[in-house]
């Protein structure tokens, strides 16, 4: 390579080591590949890292003995069958709490889909999130790769001893971690050493002055992707302050108001400067690295071979 040509290259390198504008753009497999079997379940997870993203998303919960479990909701009933398995074991809002249930009992439990027209079978249990951990590390060693684990404290104010959890939890693997929340109080207050994001919700004001604030903790923001379309200038604001973005949630099956394919929808976020997008179809968004150089490729190294063989 000729010696102009080197130092151009060492001075992109630097200006993209000083800002948060990712060098491409990476897909986070939403609460696994969700699309195409249950939420928060192995076999979810699994599914997302064979598609190639590059992170695997799950929320947190913890159970009444401790338990660190992947689970969306406080509550059990939207995605489980725990009103069949414990009729009497509601709260006074008729909800069955996970706070309420040991990891015993939840284990008992079969994972339900809830999205209309998305996997028809009752098959798979409610994971802990050692085991998402497992899997996921255990797939880098066997595929060579290296995907993250993309964690959501879920309503931390409301689980105080969730955040002390998840660090445990994490501690013992050796994995990417980017650790999210909507709670900018318990997220900021978060002493750990692995990079932060903060959620925004679809109706919170995002001011320079939020950013500003936001920038003093985390990394990257992560915000519905209907708010980003409508005030872009957020994704600008955002990097000028070295804050990635991260956009929430693309479904191939419930596209967002105004487009008529999936494939749109996801180019005009990457038109808009996204950094990475959660999706429930990682496939879908990855299927455009063909045709759209700006997603990241997937293989990260290579996958072990007899000259290389796993160490
Ligand atoms: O964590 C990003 C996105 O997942 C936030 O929405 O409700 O799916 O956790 P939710
Ligand atoms: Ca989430």
């Amino acid at each position: 390579m000729e010696r102009a040509a080197r130092l151009w290259l060492a001075a992109l390198a630097v200006l993209m080591a000083q800002t948060a504008q990712a060098a491409c753009v990476e897909v986070i497999a939403h609460r696994g590949a969700s699309g195409y079997l249950p939420e928060h379940t192995l076999p979810a997870y699994a599914l997302g890292y064979g598609q190639g993203a590059h992170w695997i998303e799950p929320d947190v919960v913890l159970t009444a003995d401790g338990v660190p479990i992947a689970l969306h909701d406080l509550t059990l009933n939207r995605t489980t069958n725990v009103a069949e398995a414990f009729p009497d074991r509601a709260r006074e809002d008729c909800l069955h709490h996970a706070a309420d249930f040991t990891y015993a009992e939840i284990q008992q439990l079969l994972v339900v889909e809830s999205t209309p027209g998305r996997f028809p079978h009752r098959t798979f249990r409610v994971p802990r999130l050692a085991e998402v951990l497992d899997l996921v590390e255990g797939l880098n060693r066997t595929t060579g790769q290296r995907v993250g684990i993309y964690p959501e404290l879920k309503d931390p104010a409301l689980q105080p001893e969730l955040a002390d959890a998840l660090l445990q939890t994490l501690a013992p693997y050796d994995l990417p971690v980017l650790i999210q929340s909507f709670d900018a109080k318990a997220l900021a207050a978060l002493e750990t050493e692995h990079p932060k994001v903060q959620l925004i919700d679809w109706n919170e004001a995002v001011t320079e002055s939020l950013l500003d604030r936001i920038a003093s903790y985390a990394v990257g923001i992560g915000a519905p992707k209907a708010l980003l379309l409508n005030a872009p200038n957020i994704v600008e604001q955002a990097h000028d302050r070295n804050l990635a973005v991260h956009v929430y949630t693309l479904r191939a099956d419930r596209l967002g108001e105004g487009f008529e394919s999936f494939a749109d929808e996801v180019r005009a976020l990457l038109d808009i400067g996204v950094d990475a997008l959660f999706t429930d179809h990682p496939d879908q968004a990855l299927a455009l690295i063909d045709t759209d150089e700006r997603l990241c490729k997937t293989l990260r190294a290579p996958v072990a071979s007899p000259e290389k063989p796993i160490p």
